[in-house]
């Protein structure tokens, strides 16, 4: 290391678009993407989730069109959260024969076979007191609660779940969920661990999204989040006990976690961008503080780099609208005066709606109008109707396929 600045310049790399474009090392794909829903019974209409601008609770009898236009726009895999009517001490709707979970997970697989169903293995959002499991003495009994995950992954298993994916951060709850789905003739089904699991008050907007009744917080059984070696421990006691895949949850601000467990582990790692990390996005965005397109990419890419295989969040159905990549402020061939994109934008700010919302529903009944054909018809969405090449990464775009998605402020 003798020779450095003046001989070194690093800046010479980052001189072009297609220099950048080159040497850029991490890449997110679309298929990387888990796409995290709500599904809501006994309801009519989409619900919106206020703390979640542009994210709605699907009601269940539209479930089906709903999983279709995902998989239209790309989507390979969804994450069901049930917001369930049926709630009892121990949640024992989620492991009934035609409970709400194995009707959400039916739906999904009937609707398009090859979608990849992950169905997230709880109790909180069907328990009467909220709790992640059943209650003793005012604390959740591990034991008595690994049974009933048991149970329900079984239902989820039977239902046609490809992954079963607990949430509940019992102990041992890999393990019991493992020989139940064995124990059963499941031996195919895998289990998406939710291994390193943070109490974390980043999942705020959740609790509106699955409308849970807890009061008070989870810190008896989440981790702490000042806990780094802990984290990893959690982790590989999950993969010890059969998990297939592991996850880090939140994502953002566990990006050290993230590192540490991709190198102490050989299993895909799944991180989840949770619900509070796409609130301050969305309203960081809203605000005017911040580019929602840039930022939303530039997270999702800073999660893969740390080392996430997988991503789950509910920019996904944004990302598959919009593209992987947003192209730089300034393009060779059309100088940052002129302002072409500005009229593609609402005047109120950039579009809200991405999951489910109004251009869903509209999209949904729309008569088989690809979400292409929908999107030319949409003043209120951003960029141009582009070619499906523009979901793979890297390339050099031209101006003529692509336009630059930055918000009118900008220009
Ligand atoms: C419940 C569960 C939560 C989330 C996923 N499953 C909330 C919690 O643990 O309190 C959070 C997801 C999000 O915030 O996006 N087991
Ligand atoms: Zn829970």
């Amino acid at each position: 290391m003798s020779s450095q600045f003046p001989v070194s310049r690093p800046r010479r790399l980052r001189r072009s678009e297609a220099l950048r474009s080159v040497y850029q090392e991490t890449e997110f794909r679309l298929e990387d993407l888990v796409l995290p829903i709500f599904v809501e019974e006994e309801i009519d209409d989409f619900v919106p989730i206020t703390s979640m601008p542009g994210v709605n609770r699907i009601p269940e009898r539209k479930l089906a069109s709903e999983i279709e236009r995902y998989a239209r726009a790309g989507i390979r895999s969804v994450m069901l959260f049930g917001v369930s009517h049926h709630l009892d001490a121990t949640g024992s709707d989620t492991w009934a024969e035609n409970g709400l979970v194995s009707r959400l997970v039916r739906t999904t697989r009937e609707a398009v076979p090859e979608m990849i169903v992950m169905s997230d293995t709880c109790f909180c959002e069907y328990t009467s007191h909220g709790h992640c499991g059943v209650l003793h003495d005012c604390e959740v009994d591990n034991d008595a609660t690994l049974v009933n995950l048991g149970k329900q992954a079984v239902a989820a298993a039977r239902a046609g779940a490809d992954f079963i994916s607990p949430s509940a951060a019992m102990d041992g709850q890999v393990q019991a969920i493992r020989s139940a789905l064995d124990g059963a003739g499941f031996h195919n089904t895998s289990i998406m661990a939710y291994s390193t699991k943070f109490a974390s008050a980043l999942y705020g907007p959740f609790r509106e999204a699955g409308g849970t009744a807890l009061k008070g917080d989870r810190k008896a059984y989440q981790m702490n989040p000042m806990n780094r070696r802990e984290a990893v421990r959690e982790s590989l006691l999950d993969e010890a006990e059969g998990a297939d895949v592991l996850m880090v949850k939140p994502a953002g601000a566990y990006l050290d976690v993230i590192r540490d467990i991709r190198e102490a582990s050989r299993l895909p790692l799944a991180a989840y961008q949770v619900s509070g990390e796409y609130a301050m996005i969305k309203f960081g965005a809203l605000a005017g503080a911040v580019d929602e397109a840039r930022v939303m990419r530039e997270s999702l890419g800073a999660i893969k780099r740390a080392g996430a295989d997988q991503i789950l969040t509910y920019f996904a159905m944004d990302i598959a609208r919009d593209g992987i990549e947003v192209l730089a402020s300034q393009c060779a061939c059309r100088p940052a005066s002129q302002p072409p994109t500005a009229r593609l934008w609402s005047v109120g700010g950039p579009c809200t709606d991405s999951v489910g919302g109004r251009l869903a529903g509209r999209r949904a009944t729309g008569g088989g109008a690809t979400a292409r054909q929908a999107r030319t018809k949409t003043p209120r969405l951003r960029g141009v109707p582009v070619s499906s090449s523009r979901h793979q990464t890297s390339g050099s775009p031209t101006c003529s396929s692509f336009m630059p998605l930055v918000p009118p402020t900008v220009w």
